[in-house]
């Protein structure tokens, strides 16, 4: 079954039964101010930071049916008095003739028919804004005139989110709601009383409000005993128009559209923002009333949606791949650079989560291509919470700035780092320049995090110094095996083994960006530097093939005892499938061990849903391995399909030619692909989830965490580069497929460094990887490298694959 279908015209994908298993989101803004919205319209939304700043109070755990933040209602004037229903869908349930929720690319449109009125609510943030917009319009289809009035309604909740749920005395006092007239119209202004003076929210429309309403009590009447499905304050012919100095407040505005004639339309447009005051607030308040200055906002967040996508857009054989290239994947991607693992219908954007180390490294490799700049700012804020020692933070509040250390902190006798989170600061630095060519990005200086008794920085060093302290800290960092000590994780947050325990991850992405910086050492001449790191590559490999392979595949730590995890002689957790694949990303594994290695992962871990994280999952909690062992055998870490790790099987298939499983591994996690298994897998279509119950589970098939997930990144990475093999590289652009043996080749535009480059590949001997030819604006180039610059600024390269 299906609750909607792509409309890759425009962009949008459109849900047409309010029913969804689960809410399904979309982001508005971004952090600086914004949030998410629901598809039936409850938004959580924050500015600058969602634990220490939030604006409306959105509850992920209540009942789907619920008010959620935000809603708005409609009421008719009936000659047996009024009907209010909400357009939304939620919170009346009432019944609909059209339903349709459009998940556009920063924008999200409601349009809904119920009793004869049509309904359409256009949400999102203007670039660069801090104001939420609600552009509704109210059509009459009936034959007759209908008097109607629009209610939209706001709940707040105090700034600091936590203490909204742990307070219930404090927070209450504090809690402010007003209107303040403004000539016809109203302001309604709220903040917690200690933010008088220094930061205020306000709520207003564009049209006149009869009454409105400051007060959850009183809008739901009956001491609470009325219901959001049914409030009874609008059962009066007007709000109460008091305001409140206490209490659970909301902004409610009460406007009265009169007759709307048959076939009439009216509109309205809301806005709630934030500023330091009022005062501060007006000219935003003034410019956005005019609806001609929200169309136009609309049209410049559709034209920056344009540019960002056309950066790269593909036509391959495969639809579902090119919907999700060209349009859901990279929006994806832009919100997991922006949010980390933050705020999400899943992530409740609370206590110390913030932006994390590992996460933001990732998610920016995907946005460099579009938005190279942002990417390199936010790879030196990722620098910043490196410590001098090498290692680095876990994670930083968006705010404060303070570094956190993570979970790790959570059980006390284990290490309190992690050991991979500093690493993958060398695959964004090094992605960063192979993009954009700025090796004087290596020479700008960044502080480390470690801060004297005044909070200062006390040392800074180079970006170059910043990798090599990296480098240096797991090359130190060693355990028995002399691979890397686990620290209190890898990238596996739930492998939580005691002091001592190695990780073969750690090891691998130790040689990944060695590899990387092997590459950039040797294309900036660098002989002295090249030779060294290869040397650090020589002494972990060796130290990989002597220890780690298992006979059919390699184990995934050592623990404190030195014993394997995820070997054969293990009775649990006996396959990990992040020590097969990054055993092929680190090139560590010898060809035929590779080739071994990743047909164990076809044949142990492949499942139709996607590939497992490992196998068998522990069935009962063991504090020796922690975190894993929470879980039931087949959910999250613990045997689950955990989609993150499934690209870099993807990639690693790739690097070893096996198109076709490529291909396989890569579309049959692709969330297009699950639009009409709606019943089984639950989340959005449109995005990558973070994970899938695995076969050992009962409920198999069935996903969570959609949204805010490494996944959507490698997946980017992993089709466009890996697969379709166009690819960024430090002396120019790459272009090196591997693909399904059964296409006959597939074209991609792709700007890069200034130029556009309209790739065509053709594949007529049916292969999946080898470039036999290439013609570049008509001449021969040998190899497979497009050297970058050319007097045109557009080129066209023709690419044959063959034997
Ligand atoms: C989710 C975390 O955000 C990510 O950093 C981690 O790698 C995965 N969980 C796996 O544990």
């Amino acid at each position: 079954m299906n609750y909607g279908y792509f409309d890759d015209r425009h962009r949008e994908y459109v849900i047409t039964n309010p029913r969804t298993p689960v809410k399904w989101i979309n982001y508005i803004g971004n952090l600086g101010f914004g949030g998410f919205v629901d598809h039936t319209g409850g938004a959580l939304i924050c500015k600058g930071d969602p634990t220490f700043n939030r604006i409306t109070k959105y509850l992920q755990q209540a009942p789907a049916s619920e008010f959620k933040g935000e809603s708005l209602y409609l009421r008719i004037h009936g000659r047996d008095g009024y009907r209010v229903f909400s357009p939304f869908f939620v919170p009346t349930l009432d019944p609909y003739d059209l339903y349709e929720c459009h998940v556009g690319l920063g924008y999200t449109r409601i349009v809904s028919e119920s009793y004869g009125l049509r309904t359409e609510v256009t949400i999102f943030v203007p670039s660069g804004e801090a104001v939420e917009i609600r552009d509704i319009r109210v059509s009459n289809l009936t034959g007759e005139a209908v008097e109607v009035d629009v209610v939209p309604v706001v709940e707040y909740t105090h700034p600091n989110a936590l203490m909204q749920f742990t307070n219930a005395d404090w927070v209450p006092q504090t809690m402010v709601s007003k209107a303040e007239p403004d000539g016809e119209y109203t302001v309604m202004v709220q903040y917690p009383f200690m933010n008088r003076d220094s930061r205020v929210n306000y709520f207003t429309s564009n049209l006149p409000a009869s009454s409105y309403e400051t007060d959850r009590r009183r809008f739901l009447g009956a001491n609470e005993y009325g219901t959001w499905a049914k409030p009874l304050g609008l059962f009066a012919e007007r709000l109460s128009g008091a305001d409140s100095l206490r209490g659970d407040v909301l902004s409610v505005l009460l406007h009265p559209l009169g007759k709307l004639e048959p076939g009439a339309t009216r509109r309205l447009v809301t806005q709630l923002g934030q500023e330091a005051s009022l005062e501060a607030a007006r000219p935003g308040i003034r410019k956005y009333r005019d609806p001609v200055a929200v169309d136009s906002a609309l049209d410049e967040l559709k034209a920056y949606w344009e540019r960002y996508l056309s950066i790269l857009q593909v036509q391959t054989p495969d639809p579902a791949m090119n919907s999700i290239l060209n349009i859901h994947n990279p929006h994806q991607c832009y919100i997991t650079k922006n949010w980390s693992r933050y705020l999400s219908y899943y992530q409740l954007g609370m206590g110390s989560r913030g932006i994390g180390m590992r996460d933001g490294n990732q998610d920016v490799l995907a946005v460099l291509p579009a938005i190279p700049q942002e990417g390199r700012e936010f790879i030196r804020r990722l620098l910043s919470f490196q410590k001098a020692n090498g290692s680095a933070m876990h994670s930083y509040n968006p705010l404060s700035l303070e570094g956190s250390l993570g979970d790790s902190t959570e059980m006390e006798d284990r290490p309190h780092y992690y050991s991979d989170d500093h690493l993958w600061l060398v695959l964004s630095v090094c992605a960063y320049i192979k993009e954009t060519g700025e090796t004087a990005f290596l020479d700008e200086k960044v502080p480390f995090y470690d801060r004297d008794k005044q909070g200062q920085p006390l040392e800074e060093g180079t970006v170059r110094e910043h990798l090599a302290r990296a480098l240096a800290f797991t090359r130190k960092d060693i355990g028995r095996h002399g691979l890397p000590l686990l620290g209190f994780a890898d990238w596996n947050d739930t492998v939580n083994l005691p002091s001592g325990a190695e990780s073969l991850f750690s090891a691998h992405l130790y040689g990944r960006a060695l590899k990387e910086i092997i590459g950039l050492a040797e294309f900036l001449g660098d002989a002295a530097a090249a030779s060294e790191y290869r040397a650090a590559y020589v002494e972990m490999q060796a130290r990989v093939e002597d220890a780690a392979w298992d006979g059919e595949w390699y184990v995934m730590y050592f623990d404190q005892d030195g014993n394997p995890v995820g070997s054969s002689k293990n009775e649990k957790g006996k396959l990990h499938l992040n020590g097969q694949s990054w055993a092929v990303l680190s090139g560590f594994a010898s060809p035929e061990r590779a080739t071994r290695a990743m047909d164990s992962v076809e044949m142990h871990l492949n499942t139709r849903y996607g590939i497992k994280v490992s196998t068998p999952g522990f069935n009962g909690y063991d504090r020796t391995y922690g975190g894993i062992t929470t879980y039931p055998p087949g959910a999250k870490e613990n045997g689950g399909i955990f989609l993150h790790p499934n690209p870099w099987a993807v990639i690693a298939e790739t690097l070893l030619g096996n198109g076709d499983r490529a291909y396989q591994y890569y579309a049959q996690i692709n969330p297009a692909g699950k639009n009409d298994l709606i019943d089984i897998y639950e989340c959005e279509p449109y995005v990558y989830a973070q994970n899938i119950l695995g076969d050992e589970h009962p409920n198999f098939g069935l996903a969570r965490n959609s949204w805010l997930s490494g996944t959507s990144s490698w997946c980017y990475q992993a089709g466009t580069q890996w697969i379709l093999g166009v690819r960024p590289d430090y002396g120019g652009l790459r272009i090196d497929p591997c693909i399904p043996s059964g296409w006959d080749g597939f074209t991609v535009t792709r700007r890069f460094r200034g130029q556009v480059y309209n790739i065509v590949v053709h594949n007529p001997e049916r292969v999946s990887k080898g470039v036999i030819r290439m013609v570049v604006d008509g001449k021969e180039v040998s190899g497979n490298l497009i050297a970058p610059g050319g007097v045109a600024n557009e080129h066209r390269v023709e690419i044959w694959l063959g034997k």
